[in-house]
């Protein structure tokens, strides 16, 4: 059952769509859904939640192209299609502070303060701790099952790793998982919004308190000396920063593992290809990011000035969602787009984003799941999908993601 909503915008268009249908509540198959919009409406006007009007790009070229659009900005939100919950003004401060929801200069000087910690050399320092971390979900596995490899293994290994790099005590990531699936849900669960992200807050606010007077050899400790010692950023910024890395480092990586642990099941040919050989595990994780992109949407942008992408003029003052979904699945750019083929003469995919807001995280999601799919392959070279397992995707506007992926090893 897709949710449509009247864009008010059918007057303008040549081919008038009467209504169109709202991102987030796809229910059927989210690729055709996107598909129609990028061969028919590849500018396309959106009613937001709130009541204002929404551009949705769907091409390659204009997403990519939008992603660095310094004309596109952001406007201090990280929130699902720029829908603005009812928020206490303090929290509110302290969500939308970080170098994903600011333009430079603040946000060159906030993401300099992280690029050392995710350098390629730092992050393959954290294979033997990933690997562990790995081992022991699997350790947790060995009954034959059915056990469902989203909850049992794709989510809990990201939470983890980023739990460990920021210092979150073990008891407390169960509450965390909760709160971050809530945010990046969507219109589904908007109304549970403003509770999570207090809630969020509050307890990031604990932590920092908490390595203030104890600090470990952390990231959120860290960040606690570059304030305390350098005043290089604020309070709000402090939270901010470790409230985007909990969100940004948790969800997509676990979707990438989950997606490329999908694609890799679903036909055997392609499980024993790298089950035999590893090392064509970095290139099948490549066109996993492309062919089910773990991420939707990029964070919204809001034009500036007037804009125009394709033959739309973009008003001053729309906000402005980049589908990369969608744009993955162009064939202007990508030969037989639908097709899984890790062989493919590489072309850039824009997974992680492009331009000066390009993931950060980037070296670390793409160790996280090497580690996860060599150490699944060689520990269980046996795994199958349960018969008759049909891939549902999670209704997210931010986020695509499996619901559950059934397997045994029977
Ligand atoms: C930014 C995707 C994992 C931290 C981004 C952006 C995308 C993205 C698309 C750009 C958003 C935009 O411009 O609107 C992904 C995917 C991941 C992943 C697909 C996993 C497969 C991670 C991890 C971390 C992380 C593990 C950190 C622990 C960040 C940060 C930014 C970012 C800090 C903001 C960078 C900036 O604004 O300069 N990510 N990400 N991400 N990501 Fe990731």
């Amino acid at each position: 059952d897709v949710y449509y909503v009247d864009t008010g915008m059918e007057s303008q268009t040549q081919q008038p769509s009467v209504r169109e249908p709202f991102l987030g509540f796809f229910r059927g198959d989210v690729h055709s859904e996107l598909a129609g919009y990028r061969e028919r409406r590849p500018v396309a006007p959106l009613r937001l939640p709130d009541g204002r009007t929404g551009w949705l790009l769907t091409r390659y070229d204009d997403v990519r192209e939008a992603l660095a659009d310094p004309r596109l900005v952001k406007d201090g939100l990280l929130s699902p299609l720029g829908f603005r919950p009812q928020l206490p003004p303090d929290i509110y401060a302290a969500t939308a502070r970080n170098m994903l929801t600011v333009d430079p200069p603040d946000h060159t000087r906030l993401r300099r303060l992280l690029q050392g910690a995710f350098t390629a050399r730092r992050i393959e320092g954290l294979t033997p701790a990933i690997t562990a971390i790995a081992d022991q979900l699997i350790d947790d596995l060995a009954t034959p099952g059915p056990h469902d490899l989203i909850e049992e293994f794709a989510l809990p290994l990201p939470i983890t790793v980023i739990s460990e790099l920021l210092g979150v005590p073990a008891e407390d990531r169960g509450s965390f998982m909760e709160s971050a699936s809530v945010i990046v849900a969507g219109p589904s669960r908007f109304h549970e919004l403003p509770g999570a992200m207090i809630g969020m807050i509050g307890y990031i606010r604990d932590l920092v308190a908490t390595k203030r007077r104890q600090p470990g050899d952390d990231l959120t400790s860290a960040l606690i000396a570059e304030r305390d010692g350098g005043d290089r950023l604020t309070e709000d910024e402090l939270v901010s920063t470790v409230y985007l890395l909990l969100l940004a480092g948790y969800d997509t990586t676990a979707n990438l593992i989950g997606n490329a642990a999908w694609l890799l099941l679903d036909d055997r040919a392609r499980w024993d290809a790298v089950r035999t050989d590893p090392g064509r595990l970095p290139q099948a994780i490549e066109e996993a990011l492309r062919h089910e992109s773990p991420v939707q949407l990029g964070t919204h942008r809001l034009a500036v000035e007037d804009v125009t992408y394709g033959d739309q003029v973009i008003p001053a003052g729309s906000t402005v969602l980049l589908s990369i979904l969608a744009a993955h699945r162009d064939g202007r750019q990508y030969a037989e787009p639908g097709a899984f083929e890790p062989a493919r003469e590489r072309s850039p995919h824009l997974a992680f984003g492009h331009g000066i807001h390009h993931c950060l995280g980037a070296p670390l999601a793409r160790l996280e799941a090497r580690v996860a799919l060599t150490t699944l392959v060689s520990r269980m070279p046996e795994l199958r999908l349960v018969d008759g397992f049909t891939p549902r995707w999670r209704a997210s506007a931010l986020m695509h993601g499996l619901e559950d992926l059934l397997v045994t090893s029977s």
